[in-house]
């Protein structure tokens, strides 16, 4: 039987069958799942939907009691801490299938269809729930050596870390989701770029430059062509290579026509880049990494890098300058 409930009233053992609301408010990013964590239910609890619908045969009712399967975890589980290589191992496996899932969905792009968003937004609920857990093992697990699926893993690291900023910045969840969808498309326009360019370590010539310099353009375009994605994924997909300075690109705009989402964006991908392997550079590690950025704020919103910096766990900031 399924039944409409309150979303302040959601309890762990609950089993969503839908949430009302359009998918932006979906705080979790999927359709049919078990709530199974306090970081769930809260977000939930937080979020923008009207209502739950939930089905009594596979979960707990509103008072915790239960009329279905045996196997409907306890409503108030004590379980137990999982350890940092249990945690680890956990969080690989989220990467591992959200890097694949995202290659699938840019795969039906390539092939001119439109993007699955469900399927994406999927992916932003995994990795968001994760984060609330571990926010420095899943950025580590994407330190991962990956050459051909370099793209990808930096979009989900990207995704994580834009997530991860949004609610230091204690922005609502719809939009920390909204962010996090953006994050994992705002390279799409690389898949026009042939791969030898994209993956080449010698030095690039002037014309293979301009190639990849096309690359928000480029996704801009695909991303319009869907007809029904928030603006701020249209905005963050063009405009991550822009600069406070104006001498970023494609179009070399100037800090006043720089969202505040484009700012955001601009640091979590610099930070992702110069901090990740790739097959032609060692990684930097976080301290130089964002010593450098502080050191080139005519390319970045200082204060918000401040606030990025903030945001990221003390270890990984320890020795900054
Ligand atoms: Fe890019």
């Amino acid at each position: 039987m399924v039944k409409r409930i309150e979303r302040h009233e959601a309890r762990i053992g609950m089993f969503i069958e839908s949430l009302e609301g359009s998918w932006q408010d979906n705080p979790i990013g999927q359709r049919r799942f078990l709530l199974t964590s306090d970081t769930q239910v809260d977000l939930i609890k937080n979020s923008r939907i009207t209502g739950i619908y939930i089905n009594l045969a596979k979960g707990v009712d509103v008072d915790g009691s239960s009329r279905g399967l045996a196997s409907v975890p306890s409503p108030n589980p004590s379980p137990r801490k999982r350890s940092l290589a249990e945690e680890r191992k956990a969080t690989a496996k989220i990467v591992q299938a959200s890097v694949k899932r995202l290659e699938g969905a840019f795969d039906r792009s390539r092939s001119g269809e439109p993007i699955d968003i469900e399927s994406v937004s999927e992916i932003v609920g995994d990795i968001s729930t994760q984060i609330g857990d571990s926010p420095a093992i899943l950025l580590d697990i994407t330190r991962l050596k990956s050459k051909d699926k370099v793209t990808f893993v930096h979009s989900v690291a990207v995704s994580a870390l834009l997530v991860h900023f949004a609610r230091h910045l204690q922005f609502e969840e719809p939009l920390v989701r909204v962010l996090g969808f953006a994050g994992l498309v705002h390279d799409i326009g690389k898949l026009a770029i042939p791969t030898e360019i994209l993956n080449k370590t010698a030095a690039l010539t002037a014309e293979e430059r301009d190639v990849i310099m096309q690359h928000p353009a480029v996704g801009h375009d695909i991303l319009k062509r869907q007809g029904n994605l928030p603006g701020v994924v249209l905005d963050i997909c063009r405009h991550h290579h822009e600069r406070m300075n104006g001498k970023g690109y494609p179009d070399g705009i100037p800090a006043a026509d720089l969202s505040i989402y484009v700012r955001m964006s601009t640091i979590c991908d610099v930070y992702e880049a110069v901090t990740s392997v790739r097959p032609y550079k060692k990684p930097w590690s976080s301290a130089m990494a964002l010593s450098w950025m502080l050191q080139h704020g005519d390319h970045f919103d200082l204060q918000l890098l401040w606030k990025f910096i903030l945001s990221l766990d003390s270890e990984l900031t320890r020795g900054v300058a």
